[in-house]
Order: structure tokens, then sequence, then C-alpha cells
């Protein structure tokens, strides 16, 4: 057949050299901020995988495949085969908490696993694992009390003993690098303010002990500053301010998130991609929770409800780019509630309504109830930002890491861009992250690149 149009050549994008990986030897130290529901089953689950007794369902990290070359090359490697992650049994654990639960404790109380299965097989490793005492003020998640709590009343000194306990328990373990990963409970709504915006006013506002400054900016402030790279599991503020970019960059380490993109927002950010792609209007979106978990009772006071309110409306705003498509998406509502509802502990339940219209501005209607478990849909994206936080610790990766956005609700981005939400899209920026990092090409899905 002749050829007719531009002929499509292949271009090297992306510069495909290997770049240098420090190998993952030795022992990987992860400190979880809170020894909650999510950090014990975390735990758990690393046990028992470890001694065979589970697979890790749910971790890309672990389960996933790559695709590499040309569709014709049937390369597709285990990623943990393709790119150097740390081992799970090099992982040791440690954590904060208000509460003094052990993680086994934790785990038990948490009830997300079943106990002769689950916990008590494993019983003395969760054992091993109690928590140091925490940076903790009531101001900033009413709904809990603790009394395993740092003395100290000035936030640089609480500042300083964390980062004493993060050079204290590298050393006892003897590890070689480690990981801080924030799974406390979720903060009051703060608006960021002149306190967050340099590095300089930062600190000055910490030896002011101004009340902008929560605890949970404190543990971050003190992984950095030892070198650690830092994870947000939580919709809290924490990270996503200028500061801590900063800070992340002048200490040269790696930093994401926030809030881990678990349920309701997982089926969000599939679905509204497919609205768009399909050019179906929206008019509305209406999600609803119940939940009757600590986490539930922490997120029933409603200045903890506006912070994981923020980080769960902002995803549809930007799929759906109404300033692009006024006509399908310049109206639409977008509601999300949580209640909390003792009965159902960790097993969230999540409704959504979504009133849609087609072809002559015809409505219809999509109703998704999704029976989900919080605790075990959030444990294997630890597993993976952990993983995939190391090797980028490892690859020399700085600031914030846009990259693991498939994590997260509210993915932390560059100041002159905007989040990326769109999962399929996110799964593809990990992917080519990787095939970058290991001087792979880039799969850019363009038919002519398959052909020779
Ligand atoms: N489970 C999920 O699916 C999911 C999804 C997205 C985000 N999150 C977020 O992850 C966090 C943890 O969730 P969870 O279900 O494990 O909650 P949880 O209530 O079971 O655990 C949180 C733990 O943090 C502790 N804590 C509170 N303040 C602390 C502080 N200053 N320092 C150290 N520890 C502190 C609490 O005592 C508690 O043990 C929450 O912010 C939640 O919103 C969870």
């Amino acid at each position: 057949m002749p050829q007719c149009g531009i002929t499509l050549e292949k271009r090297g994008l992306v510069e495909t050299s290997q770049h240098p990986i420090a190998p993952a030897t030795g022992r990987l130290g992860v400190l979880f901020v809170g020894l909650g529901a999510v950090a014990s089953t975390v735990i758990a689950g690393v046990e028992l995988i470890k001694r065979g007794l589970a697979e890790p369902v749910g971790s890309l990290a672990q389960m996933g495949t790559i695709r590499l070359g040309k569709r014709t090359e049937d390369r597709a490697p285990l990623i943990p085969d393709f790119v150097p992650l740390a081992d799970l049994d090099q992982l040791v654990f440690g954590a904060w908490d208000p509460i003094s639960d052990t993680a086994y404790e934790a785990a038990i109380r948490c009830g997300v696993l079943d106990r002769y299965t689950h916990i008590e097989p494993i019983a003395a490793a969760l054992k091993e694992i109690e928590p140091m005492p925490a940076v903790f003020d009531q101001q900033y998640v009413r709904r809990l009390s603790g009394t395993n709590v740092k003395p100290g009343a000035g936030k640089r000194e609480l500042a300083e003993a964390l980062r004493d306990d993060i050079r204290n328990f590298k050393a006892a373990n003897d590890c070689d690098r480690m990981v801080v990963i924030l799974c406390a409970s979720t903060e009051v709504f703060i608006e960021p303010g002149p306190a967050h915006q340099s590095l300089e006013a930062f600190e000055a506002a910490l030896d002011a002990n101004d009340e902008a400054v929560p605890p949970s900016m404190l543990y971050a402030y003190a992984a950095l500053k030892e070198g650690v790279a830092f994870i947000n599991g939580a919709p809290s503020l924490t990270t996503d301010v200028p500061a801590m970019t900063e800070l992340a960059h002048t200490a040269g380490v790696p930093l994401s998130g926030k809030d881990f993109k678990t349920g309701q927002t997982l089926v969000k950010t599939v679905l509204a991609p497919m609205l768009k792609a399909r050019m179906l209007g929206l008019a509305g979106w209406y999600s609803t929770n119940i939940l009757g978990n600590r986490d539930g009772e922490v997120l029933d006071d409603p200045d903890s409800f506006r912070t994981k309110e923020k980080a769960k409306l902002g995803v549809l705003e930007h799929i759906l780019q109404p300033s692009l498509y006024p006509e399908l998406y310049g109206d639409f509502h977008h509601k999300v509630r949580i209640n909390y509802y003792p009965p159902r502990g960790d097993n969230k339940e999540g409704w959504d309504n979504i009133d849609i219209f087609g072809w002559l501005g015809y409505p219809m209607q999509i109703k998704v109830n999704f029976l989900c478990r919080d605790s075990i849909l959030a444990a294997p994206l630890v597993l993976d930002l952990v993983l995939f936080t190391d090797l980028a610790q490892r690859a020399g990766l700085t600031g914030t890491q846009e990259w693991l956005s498939l994590y997260f609700k509210s993915p932390q981005h560059a100041p002159d861009s905007y989040p990326e939400h769109d999962l399929f899209i996110q799964q593809t920026k990990l992917k080519n992250t990787l095939r970058w990092l290991m001087g792979e090409e880039q799969i850019t899905h363009l038919e002519m690149e398959n052909e020779d």
C-alpha cells in the first residue's frame, strides 16, 4: 500500500541510559507515625507473606509485571525482578503512637484481621513492636487521647526528640536506610499560611511554637532533616507545603503524599476518565460512606472531616477539566460524606450516585456500592510506597515523587503544574519512571513504535 501523509519516525524522547542505583543491601528501617489499623495490617501482612502464609495481593511492587520493548518482543518481567527493590525480609518495623498498644494489641483491637488465622501465627513478631512515645496534641486530633506522649513544651525540642528517635532506631536495628510513613489520625484542617512558605519561615515558626505547625509536620521535618524519605498517607497538610519540598531538596531525599487512594476515590478516578473519554456529561456525583473504625471516629470531628473532604473533592475538577468542556462539566454538583457508624468497624461501605447525560442531553444514572475493607485496601499501597520510595532514595531522586501519584487521593505535584488523578495515566507514569530508571525505552503506545 502506498504511504500517505507524514512518516512517523521513532525518536528518543527520553534518553535511555541506566541510572546509577545503589544496591538494596542491608536492612531497611520503616517507621510508622501511628500504629493503628493501617500500620498493624501492613506489618502483620508482611510477616505472614515472609513466612509463606499469604500472598501480597494488591501489591504492584510484588505481583505486577512491566512490559519492555515492542509488543512482539514478549518481555514482561515481574517488577521486583526488573528493579532492585528491597526484599521483605530486609524490612524492620518501628512506630510512634500516643496509645501504647504493641502491634499485636493494635491488630487485635482494630479488628481487621482474623485473630486465629492471621494474628496468632505471627504474634511473637508483632509483640516486639512497641510504639515510641508520640508527639501528640489534642488541639489537632480532638477525638483521641493517649498517654504515650513525649514530654516537652517546645516544638523545636519535640522535633529534636523525634530526630533522636530516628537515629537511635537506625543504630539499634543496624539499618542501612530508613523510610518514615505517616499513618496517623487525620489532623484538623489547616490552611497553608506564611509559616509554610519557606524553610526559613517554617523554622522560625517552630521556634515560636506557632500553631501553624501541627505534630505531623514535626515528624516530617525530623525525618527530612535526618536525610530520611517521608511519605504522607493521611490527608493532613504535613508535607504539602513549599517549606517541606524545599527541605526535601536541600536534604536530597524523596517525599510523597497525600492520603492513600484506597476505596471510593480509587473507583472515582477510573469512572471519571471513562466519562471524559466518551464525552458523556456530568450533572452530579454524590458519594457517601459509613465507617466504624477509629479513623471514622476521628473524622466525625467536623474539622478533621474538612481535611479529608478537601483531599477527596479535588479529583473530579482535575480529571474533567470544566474550563475545557463547559457544556459537559461546567456545572456539576459534587458531594462527599463520611458517616461514623461503629457496627461496621473497618468494613467501610461506600455509595456513589452519579447523574450523567448523553446524546441530546438525555439523563442516565450510575450507582456504585463498594463494600470494601479500608485497611485491606491500604496495606499493599503502604508496602509499594515503602519499596518504591526506598528505590527512589537509592537512585538519588529528591523532592516530590509525582510518579507515585497512583497511590494518593491528592497527589503532591510541582507548584507550576496540576495533580494527575486519572488512575491509568498514573500507572503509566509509574511504569515509565521504572523503565527510565533502568534505561529501557518509554512505552508511548504510538503504533509506529511497534513496527520495525
Ligand atoms: N484505611 C484507609 O483505607 C485509609 C485510606 C486513606 C487514608 N487513610 C488515613 O491513614 C491514617 C490512618 O488510618 P487508620 O485507619 O490506620 O487509623 P487508626 O485510627 O486506626 O490509626 C491511626 C493511629 O494514629 C495514632 N496517632 C494519632 N495522632 C498521632 C500522632 N501525633 N503521632 C503518632 N501517632 C498518632 C492513633 O493513636 C492511632 O493509633 C488516617 O489519617 C486515615 O485517614 C486511611
